[in-house]
């Protein structure tokens, strides 16, 4: 299989493993803990089923959206993903012209390769900007008001970092700072040759060009990759933190990693404008709940006082539509983006986008809905006691036990709406 065969994200992430290193893919790719979480995430959209209608006229059908005052061709979008330059340099300004062509947005981390400013200046309407706060104010206070300057138009805060989570791939592999280059290390990467190419060509560990200014001078990228790990993650970060850049950021603002319909309404109270509903891919709390679970509470809790966005694995067009049904205006991705970079660069990154635009058309005929805008609960079907298949009696002839009707979760509506 090359990137021409490659027909769905699971052909993505397949390329992706054989162009990475071992060591970096398990970065990508791994959770916390055990990664139930990861799987939960998956198991979340099985949950639901989108049932047909027919003899509609869906000769044309419409994915446009709206997002914080800007008008975006499908309900989909690149999450933020730190270190994207190890796997393929220059990831972050392959991801914001892919986004751009495609007319998604991309959220830029602050953990990026390509520093914010010459990525927001590749595509101003497209990348909108995540920051972590860190545990110095004046730090916070300059990232707010670098965004500012870059005329970035939507900022994003993630909240769902504050400590480092327990991911047992990566301490297996000896990823963390300093990198211990094992032997076994060395060696497994050698078997991915253009990778080793294109890190050797580019000088290796590529510098955080964000934090280049808070280093001292001279500071080599991995002086600024160990600069970095003292300033992230701040257990100390608090809806003050918020309120601050509320007060100082005028344009959108969106928080990432709300997973509490509490906070949820915290952050509306504060002025929020948009909220992630994310469990970080999996990566921090692995007893958590898949962010799908959560989106009916919080969206019932906010309403449409904020915009909602869910990301954590989402993989086909399906699941997009789905989470429009619970009432996200679009789902964002991670991994799979990444899988596209490392496998081939910008147009890697283009056709996972275009995968999941041409998926989502796809859905959106055979559910006979027109437009994304139209999605609703009522596409969504949940089997009830009625439509379950009978139990067999015993073949003893004692009689069959009364079936408990199926019960579904309290959010869900039992039968079809329209
Ligand atoms: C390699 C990698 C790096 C990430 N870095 C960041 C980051 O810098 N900031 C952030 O808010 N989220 C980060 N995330 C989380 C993603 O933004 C997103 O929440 C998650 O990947 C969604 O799950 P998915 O990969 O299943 O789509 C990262 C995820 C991955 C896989």
């Amino acid at each position: 299989m090359n990137l021409k065969s490659a027909i769905n994200l699971e052909d993505m992430r397949v390329l992706a493993r054989r162009s990475l290193p071992r060591i970096a893919f398990d970065f990508i790719e791994g959770g916390a803990d055990d990664e139930l979480c990861l799987q939960r995430n998956r198991d979340a959209f099985s949950q639901y089923r989108l049932l047909p209608r027919y003899l509609r006229d869906v000769t044309r059908r419409d994915q446009t959206v709206r997002l914080f005052g800007h008008d975006y061709a499908s309900p989909i979008g690149i999450c933020p993903t730190g270190l994207a330059g190890l796997w393929r340099p220059d990831a972050d300004l392959m991801q914001a012209a892919a986004a751009r062509d495609a007319n998604v947005p991309f959220l830029l981390s602050s953990a990026s390769n390509n520093a914010l400013e010459e990525v927001v200046a590749v595509a101003p309407d497209h990348v909108w900007f995540q920051m972590y706060c860190t545990t110095q104010d004046h730090i916070n206070a300059d990232l707010v008001q670098r965004a500012i300057k870059a005329n970035v138009r939507t900022l994003v805060i993630s909240i769902d970092v504050p400590v480092n989570s327990n991911r047992e791939r990566n301490r297996r592999n000896g990823f963390a700072r300093p990198f211990r280059m094992t032997p076994k290390v060395v060696l497994e990467a050698l078997m991915h040759p253009a990778w080793v190419l294109r890190y050797l060509r580019t000088g290796g560990v590529p510098m955080m060009k964000n934090w280049k200014p808070y280093a001292p001078e001279g500071a080599s990228a991995g002086d600024v990759a160990d600069m970095y790990g003292t300033l992230t993650p701040a257990p100390m970060v608090n809806w003050d933190h918020i309120r601050r850049i509320r007060d100082t950021w005028k344009g959108p603002l969106a928080l990432k990693g709300i997973m509490h319909p509490d906070d949820a309404i915290e952050a509306v109270r504060l002025g929020v404008d948009g909220l992630v509903v994310s469990n970080h891919g999996g990566r921090q709390l692995d007893a958590s709940p898949a962010s799908l679970e959560m989106l009916p509470a919080i969206h019932a809790a906010v309403g449409d006082r904020a915009e909602l966005l869910l990301d954590s694995g989402v993989r086909r067009g399906s699941d997009v539509v789905i989470a429009r049904c619970l009432g996200a205006k679009a789902c964002i991705f991670g991994r799979p983006s990444l899988y596209g970079a490392a496998a081939g660069g910008q147009a890697g990154v283009a056709q996972v986008l275009r995968i999941m635009q041409k998926e989502i058309d796809m859905v959106l005929a055979q559910i006979g809905c027109t437009s994304v805008e139209a999605l609703d609960r009522g596409y969504l079907w949940q089997p009830t006691a009625a439509h379950a298949a009978p139990q067999h009696a015993p073949s003893d002839g004692t009689p069959r036990p009364e079936r408990a009707p199926a019960t579904p979760p309290a959010d869900v509506p039992v039968a079809p709406i329209n």
